[in-house]
C-alpha cells in the first residue's frame, strides 16, 4: 500500500518520479505528490486522486518539469486522514527544508505529534507519517543519514522512507522496517522504489534492504548502513522480468491483458518442474529431502484473498493426493489464535506480493513456534520469499491489476505440482503420477480454449451486468474456486457477490433467491455435478436465473438454463483452473458494461502491507 519511487541523476526527476508513480499506482491512489531537490530548493507538487492529476500539476507550475537533481514521489493508500493534498506526501519539515514519504504506519503517531506539538511543532497534515519530517528536523546535525538513523528507534510500526533535502543535493535517504525498499542501481543515476515495477523500465540490477537497512544514494554511489550506522553490503539481484511485462500493450486494462496471459504464466509455472521419469515434480526451492518431505505430518496454508482461495482449492490437493492433513488459515487471524504447531508441520504462506502484512505476521509466528516454513511468492526477492527462506516462485511476471488473476492461477498451479510431489513421496502410484503430469501439462491448452470464448463469455455477462446481487455455488475444488469467482465480481464491478459451497444454500441464502439474485453455478462434470444439478433447479424453481459452468457437450445443462460457458473436459484436479479464467473474464466483462476502474477498483490496493 502507498508507492514509493525515488531518483538522483541528469534527467528531469520529476518526469521519472511520474512515470515511476504512474508504474506503482496500483498500491494506492488516493493522492500522489513529489518533492524535487534542484539548485539548492525544494521543490513540490501534490494532488487527489490519481497520478494523472498529479502530471497536470506538474506540467502548471512552469520549470518543475525540467529540474534535475534528485527527488522522491509517493502515491496514497489513505489510512490516517481523508485523501487531500494536506494529507498527500511528501510531507516536510517545518522549516520545509527536509521532506519524507513513506509507506506502512506509524503505531505511536499521536504519543509523537503530542511530544513534538509541545516543543513548538505545527502540523499541517491528520496523517501518521507527518511526524517523521519533523523527528528527522529535530535529530539534523548537517548530516541527513545519520539523523534519519537517530529516529528510528523512536518509530513504532512499520515503514519504507525516502528523505530528501535541500542541504543535500542529490541525496536520497530511504529506510525499511516491514514494508519493502529496493534500490534500483544505474549508470550516473540511481533509484529507490518501494517495488520493482516502478525500476524495470530503468534498471535490472537491484538492492533489496533488508528491515533496519539505511541507503544513501547519490547518481556516483550506493552506501548502506545498518541501525548503528555501521557499513554493511548486500548482494546485487538481477530482475528478470521481461521490458514489456509491466506494459499494458494493445489491452485495455492490466486485468485482460493478465487474464490472455495465462497460457504462458501457467507454462512459466510447470516449466522444468515435471519429472517424467519419476511421473512426479521437481521443485528445488523448498529445500526438503524426500525423507523429510516423508516426515510432515500437517500441513497448514496461510493467505489472504485470492491467496488464500488458490490455499482452499490446495487442501483438496494435498489431501486426496497426498494423504496429508490440511488446514487453511486466514493469514490475518494466524498469529492471534495461538495456532497449534505440532512438529513437523509444514506451513504455506501464498502471497503473489510477498508483501502482504498479515501474512508476513504469519511466517513469522510459524517460524517461532518451529514449523517448517515454504512460501509460494510471485515477487522475487519480497520480505515473505526471503523471511521464508524457501519457497516456490510463481513466475507469473508482474501482475499490475489490483485484482488478481495469473498469480492465483499460477498459485494452484503450484499448489498441485507441490501435492504430486508429496504424493509421490509417499501413497500416490507412478501410474496414478503420470497421470497427473499429462493432465498438468494439458492446463495451458485447456485455459486457451476458454480464452477462444471471450467473446461468448463478453455476451452472457452483459446480460447480468445491470444485477445488483449475485451467488456463486460449487462443490469440491470448484467450491473455492467459487469463492474467487465472487470474490473477482465484487471487487471489481461492484455488484455484492457471495461464494457458497452449493449445499449451504439450503441453510440459508436460499432465502435471498428470486428472479433478480442470480447464482453462477460451477457445474462441470467432475464429481458433485449431478448433485449441483439438483441445486440449478432449486435455484430456477426460486425464478433465480442461472449462469452455469459446465463442460462442453452437457446437455443437461443446456436443458436448465441458456447461459452455459463450456470449460473442455478435464479432471477435477484441474477443473478449478479453466473455471477461473471463465469466472475472471465473466466479471471482468460485466465490470467493463458497468464504466468501472477496472484495474484500479475504489478503496483497495494491490499489496496490503498494513493490517
Ligand atoms: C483479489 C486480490 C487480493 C489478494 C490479497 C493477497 O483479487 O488480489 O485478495 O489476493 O490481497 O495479496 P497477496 O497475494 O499479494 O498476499
Amino acid at each position: 500500500m502507498c508507492g514509493i519511487i525515488g531518483y538522483t541523476g541528469n534527467r528531469s526527476v520529476a518526469g521519472v518520479l511520474v512515470d515511476g508513480l504512474r508504474r506503482l499506482e496500483y498500491r494506492g491512489y488516493d493522492s500522489a505528490g513529489l518533492a524535487v531537490v534542484s539548485g539548492g530548493e525544494l521543490h513540490e507538487a501534490k494532488a487527489v486522486g490519481k497520478v494523472r492529476k498529479l502530471e497536470e500539476v506538474v506540467a502548471a507550475l512552469p520549470g518543475l518539469g525540467s529540474l534535475c537533481g534528485c527527488g522522491i514521489g509517493h502515491t496514497r493508500w489513505a489510512t490516517h486522514g481523508v485523501p487531500s493534498t494536506v494529507n498527500a506526501h511528501p510531507h516536510f519539515s517545518n522549516d520545509r527544508k527536509i521532506a519524507v514519504v513513506h509507506n506502512g504506519i506509524i503505531e505511536n503517531h499521536q504519543e509523537l505529534r503530542r511530544h513534538l506539538t509541545s516543543k513548538g511543532c505545527v502540523f499541517r497534515s491528520q496523517t501518521d507519517s507527518e511526524v517523521i519530517a519533523h523527528l528527522i528536523a529535530e535529530a539534523y546535525d548537517g548530516d541527513l543519514l545519520a539523523a534519519t538513523a537517530a529516529v528510528l528507534d523512536q518509530l513504532q510500526g512499520t515503514y519504507g522512507i525516502a528523505v530528501v533535502s535541500d542541504r543535500h543535493p542529490g541525496l536520497i535517504v530511504a529506510v525499511r522496517k516491514g514494508s519493502p525498499i529496493v534500490v534500483g542501481i544505474g549508470e550516473g543515476e540511481n533509484f529507490v522504489a518501494s517495488d520493482i515495477a516502478a525500476l524495470l523500465a530503468h534498471t535490472r540490477q537491484v538492492i533489496y534492504l533488508n528491515d533496519g537497512d539505511i541507503a544513501a544514494i547519490t547518481p556516483e554511489k550506493i552506501e548502506l548502513r545498518d541501525i548503528r550506522n555501521v557499513p554493511i553490503e548486500r548482494e546485487i539481484a538481477k530482475i528478470d522480468w521481461e521490458t514489456g511485462a509491466a506494459e499494458k500493450g494493445n489491452y485495455p486494462h492490466f486485468m485482460l491483458k493478465e487474464i490472455f496471459e495465462q497460457p504462458e504464466t501457467v507454462e512459466n509455472a510447470i516449466r522444468g518442474r515435471l519429472d517424467h521419469e519419476m511421473a512426479s515434480a521437481i521443485l528445488s526451492g523448498i529445500g526438503l529431502s524426500p525423507r523429510e518431505l516423508l516426515q510432515i505430518g500437517h500441513i497448514v496454508i496461510a493467505g489472504c484473498g485470492s491467496s488464500m482461495h488458490a490455499g482452499l482449492v490446495g487442501e483438496y490437493y494435498f489431501e486426496d493426493l497426498a494423504g496429508i492433513s490440511t488446514s487453511v488459515e486466514q493469514a490475518a487471524e494466524f498469529r492471534y489464535r495461538n495456532p497449534i504447531i505440532e512438529p513437523n508441520t509444514l506451513v504455506i504462506p501464498i502471497s503473489q506480493s510477498g508483501e502482504t502484512a498479515d501474512t508476513i505476521a504469519a511466517v513469522r509466528e510459524a517460524a517461532a513456534k518451529g514449523a517448517i516454513v515454504t512460501a509460494l511468492c510471485n515477487v522475487v526477492g519480497s520480505t515473505i520469499a526471503r523471511e521464508a527462506g524457501r519457497g516456490i516462485y510463481l513466475h507469473a511476471g508482474p501482475e499490475i491489476s489490483v485484482a488478481s488473476t495469473k498469480a492465483f492461477l499460477s498459485q494452484v498451479v503450484v499448489l498441485l505440482l507441490f501435492a504430486l510431489l508429496l504424493g509421490r513421496n509417499r501413497r500416490l502410484s507412478r501410474s496414478r503420477g503420470a497421470e497427473l503430469v499429462a493432465e498438468i501439462e494439458q492446463i495451458p491448452d485447456l485455459i486457451r480454449e476458454v480464452l477462444e470464448q471471450a467473446l461468448e463469455i463478453k455476451k452472457i455477462a452483459s446480460r447480468y451486468a445491470h444485477v445488483d446481487d449475485f451467488f456463486f455455488i460449487g462443490r469440491g475444488c470448484l467450491y473455492p474456486t467459487a469463492l474467487e469467482g465472487a470474490l473477482k465480481l465484487k471487487e471489481i464491478s461492484y455488484i455484492h457477490a457471495e461464494g457458497y459451497h452449493a449445499a449451504e444454500l439450503k441453510h440459508g441464502p436460499i432465502s435471498l433467491l428470486d428472479e433478480k439474485h442470480p447464482v453462477m453455478a460451477l457445474a462441470n462434470d467432475i464429481p458433485g455435478r449431478d448433485k449441483i444439478l439438483g441445486n440449478i433447479q432449486e435455484c430456477r424453481a426460486r425464478k433465480a436465473p442461472v449462469v452455469a459452468i459446465a463442460t462442453r457437450g452437457d446437455r443437461a445443462i443446456r436443458d436448465l438454463t441458456q447461459d452455459v460457458i463450456e470449460i473442455p473436459p478435464c479432471s477435477r484436479f484441474v477443473a478449478p483452473l479453466p473455471t477461473a479464467v471463465a469466472l475472471q473474464l465473466f466479471a471482468y466483462y460485466i465490470a467493463a458494461e458497468r464504466g468501472c476502474e477496472i484495474d484500479q477498483p475504489r478503496n483497495l490496493a494491490k499489496s496490503v502491507t498494513v493490517e
